[in-house]
């Protein structure tokens, strides 16, 4: 048996704890402040709501999916993005039916099967926040606000937002010709990889990271000159509110990202200045998905929502050594020598907690040597001995590490004068 994690897949050791705790912590805030309720949705689906969710032609579910028969013979998936599965969980649990939109956010594991590199992993992290059931272009931009929020409250600064509108299923067919007919004249610069998607979705070519492509590209016609009356007003409207937000946007006219649902605005956002954060792609990605609903089998739900990578995240807050949030540390040590100042002291720690006082041990070491070179090296000032004699007789022994100096505390004191010495 090979001793080492499954490719792609990563332990989350107690050293990054503090970084995976601070991004959840800035997440959290914004999430209540722009009043969304946390949703938790299975990490395993029926494998149809991604295959006609994110769509088939698509890299995710191509390539990407864990996707396997359950013994009983269902056809399921391990999660590769949140979106379907909350869309799905709107359409089951009826929820068109509360106040709209319905604001929802998530956080937690999802798989892809990628090629592993800088930044792109087989299971990684996600939050992510959906908005459903509104189709005004004002939560386009809020959306977009919580999204670089996010960012700036874990002191991010030079990051771009990218956006731009991919159209609906009015205007979207016919520039898919246009499209189409650009590349098709071009095939041969293409990678065979683009000369497949041409028919599929020629869209997705300028999605394509390969170099010739990127050449190709350059020259194709943009969206945004076809878009229809509907998704063009749409489009400046949301514009208009990230103006008035004064948030730092340019326009990337071939941003179409690599999910099919989506329709109208599309945005990344981007660390823009260190090659670590080229090396990485997006920090966090989304868009309007006014279809999905309706594709799963619900009725027609106009949503709009973001989804941001923890680990990608992470490891910039990691290079730029912001300071992370520290867990509490216990500024007190309870050492204990004997079988009944063992006893009695397990209750006393109990005690302690109930007093929401966090204290240190390490019950399961009986030399009080050892005991106090742990308090030592933890750097804990306020070390109680409970030995033998003090559990017979009803005291503790309170020891300062740093003088050396020694007093006795009546055993049923002990909480209230110790949280008086920590204050
Ligand atoms: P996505 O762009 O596929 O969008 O993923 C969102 C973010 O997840 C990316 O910007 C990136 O930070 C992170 N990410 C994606 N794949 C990996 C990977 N293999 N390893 C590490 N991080 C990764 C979605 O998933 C959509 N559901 C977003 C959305 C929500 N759209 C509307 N609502």
């Amino acid at each position: 048996m090979k001793i080492q994690s499954v490719t792609g897949m990563h332990d989350i050791l107690p050293g990054d704890q503090p970084y995976f705790q601070k991004v959840v912590k800035a997440v959290e805030s914004i999430t209540n402040y722009y009043g969304f309720s946390k949703i938790e949705t299975p990490i395993l689906e029926f494998a149809e709501v991604f295959s006609k969710g994110v769509g088939v032609a698509t890299d995710i579910v191509e390539k990407e999916t864990y996707t396997f028969k359950t013994k009983g013979g269902d056809l399921v998936s391990l999660r590769p993005e949140g979106t379907a599965p909350v869309v799905r969980s709107y359409i089951e649990h009826g929820m068109h039916n509360l106040t709209q939109p319905v604001k929802l956010w998530y956080l937690g594991p999802f798989f892809r099967h990628e090629r592993p590199q800088a930044g792109r992993f087989r299971q990684f992290h996600q939050f992510g926040f959906e908005a459903l059931g509104e189709q005004n272009p004002s939560i386009d931009s809020q959306i977009i606000q919580m999204s670089y929020d996010v960012l700036k409250e874990l002191s991010f600064k030079n990051i771009t937002i990218q956006v731009n509108s991919i159209g609906d299923s009015e205007c979207r067919p016919y520039f898919k010709k246009i499209l189409t007919g650009y590349f098709r004249s071009r095939k041969s610069s293409l990678c065979s990889d683009c000369q497949r998607r041409l028919k599929e979705n020629p869209l997705r070519i300028l999605d394509c990271k390969e170099e010739k492509c990127q050449r190709v590209k350059s020259g194709a016609p943009q969206i945004i000159d076809h878009l229809c009356e509907n998704c063009h007003s749409h489009f400046k409207q949301v514009l208009e509110f990230l103006d008035e937000l004064e948030l730092p946007y340019t326009l990337n006219p071939y941003l179409v990202r690599g999910l099919d649902y989506y329709t109208k605005t599309v945005f990344e956002i981007v660390e823009n200045t260190t090659e670590e954060g080229k090396a990485q792609g997006s920090l966090l990605g989304g868009g309007r998905y006014d279809s999905l609903a309706k594709i799963l089998g619900g009725r027609d739900t106009p949503a709009c929502g973001v989804a941001g990578g923890i680990e990608r995240i992470i490891s910039l807050l990691k290079t730029r050594e912001v300071k992370t949030v520290k867990l509490a540390e216990p500024k007190i040590f309870l050492a204990q020598l004997g079988q009944l100042a063992k006893r009695k002291g397990l209750k006393l720690f109990e005690e302690f907690r109930d007093a929401k006082i966090l204290v240190a041990e390490s019950f399961s070491k009986d030399s009080l040597k050892t005991q106090l070179r742990t308090a030592d090296k933890m750097g804990i000032r306020w070390v109680l001995i409970f030995g033998q004699k003090e559990a017979l007789e009803g005291f503790i022994t309170l020891r300062d590490m740093e003088t050396g100096a020694q007093k006795e505390i009546k055993l049923d004191k002990v909480v209230k004068e110790m949280k008086a010495k920590i204050k």
